[in-house]
């Protein structure tokens, strides 16, 4: 059975896995590591470049060899290395990227430069024996997307947000709370207890027909309100009423995608999915429209490499691999249709 080590360096984490599996068999992940950066970026309220990068270098080679000690397999044994190839940071692509790729010439294995989206999107599969068709909403610091899955490799956008994606909502409300980055995480926090109905906060183009997402107006009506009540607004309110008119959006616009392409099943994944209160208003949404959801398992939402490695493993079951020559791609769409 193919074994395949994964980088994952985008953005702000450093994570390397391992992942076995066979075609029809649902994929094992032996191990499956995380160096987290949110702590050196937090002072500065948002991912420095430069830093992330560096600390990408310094951090790599040390968990290539935890993951490798938790999988209790050796190089050798590694059938592929892969990396994830965009879209995401230049600086950081490249550190993953180039020790990928160096460890699969040093070995003569083949090399996989992974799409981020492509990871995310695939996700919600890895403990399942196949990719069936579905509508697939992705959820992150950098994306807001819906798509139309035919199967693994082939992807048709509906949709994606005009400004900001709903995971950089988060994070600049959270800023405007006085939350400390990542705001996405503290939202969640802070609207327990609080009253979704609070504020009525607009749902930019829900009912629109068209498929896309817009975050700025609610963005700017949460300031307007902090503005407004000078007072003392209640965190817990703002963060509710916030929190669930994101909610209320991508929901009006995954059902309406099922709907428009006569999909059945409905995956959910990315960063912004590891809210609870999000992935509750899904499921009950889909069971009243007699929809199948699949969501990412917790563990797998937010950056890691498992599921770079999953789609890694995909790929090279279907006897792809990327030249070694290829370059990374920071504004990598995810518009694939593979034969
Ligand atoms: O997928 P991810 O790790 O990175 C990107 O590919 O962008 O997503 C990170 C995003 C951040 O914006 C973060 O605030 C958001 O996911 N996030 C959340 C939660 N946990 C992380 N948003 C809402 N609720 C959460 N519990
Ligand atoms: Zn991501």
């Amino acid at each position: 059975m193919p074994v395949i080590l994964a980088i994952e360096s985008s953005c702000d984490e450093t994570a390397v896995a391992i992942v076995r599996g066979e075609a029809g068999q649902a994929a094992e992940v032996l191990a499956s590591e995380i160096s987290s950066q949110i702590e050196l970026h937090r002072e500065h309220g948002g991912v420095v470049p430069e830093l992330a990068s560096r600390n990408h270098s310094l951090r790599l080679r040390g968990l290539v060899e935890k993951a490798l000690a938790d999988a209790a397999v050796t190089m050798e044994e590694i059938a592929a290395f892969a990396a994830t190839t965009g879209p995401g940071l230049a600086s950081s692509l490249l550190v993953g990227s180039t020790a990928a790729k160096g460890m699969a010439c040093a070995l003569d294995r083949p090399f996989l430069g992974i799409n981020h989206l492509e990871g995310h999107l695939l996700s919600p599969f890895l403990h399942q024996t196949s990719v069936p068709p579905h509508v697939s909403l992705i959820v992150s610091g950098g994306h807001t997307l819906l798509l139309d899955v035919e199967g693994a490799g082939r992807y048709h956008k509906l949709g994606g947000t005009r400004d900001d994606a709903a995971g950089e909502a988060f994070d600049k409300v959270g800023k405007m709370l006085g939350l400390p980055y990542p705001g996405g995480p503290e939202i969640e926090k802070a609207a327990l207890g609080g009253n979704p109905a609070a504020y009525d906060f607009p749902r930019s183009m829900r009912h629109d027909p068209h498929l896309d997402f817009s975050f700025s107006g609610l963005k700017t009506a949460v300031l307007y309100t902090l503005q407004k009540e000078q007072g003392n607004p209640s965190l817990a309110d703002l963060a509710a009423s916030f929190q669930q008119a994101v909610i209320d959006i991508l929901i009006a616009k995954t059902l309406r995608a099922a709907r428009q392409s006569g999909r059945h099943i409905v995956a959910l994944s990315g960063g912004v999915s590891l809210n609870r209160a999000l992935r509750e208003a899904m499921r009950r949404a889909c069971e009243s429209a007699a929809l199948e959801l699949v969501a990412a398992p917790a563990d797998f939402c937010t950056d890691n490499a498992a599921m770079i490695a999953f789609a890694a493993l995909l790929r090279h079951l279907a006897g792809e691999s990327t030249p070694l020559a290829e370059d990374i791609h920071p504004n990598l769409p995810l518009v694939c249709s593979r034969a």
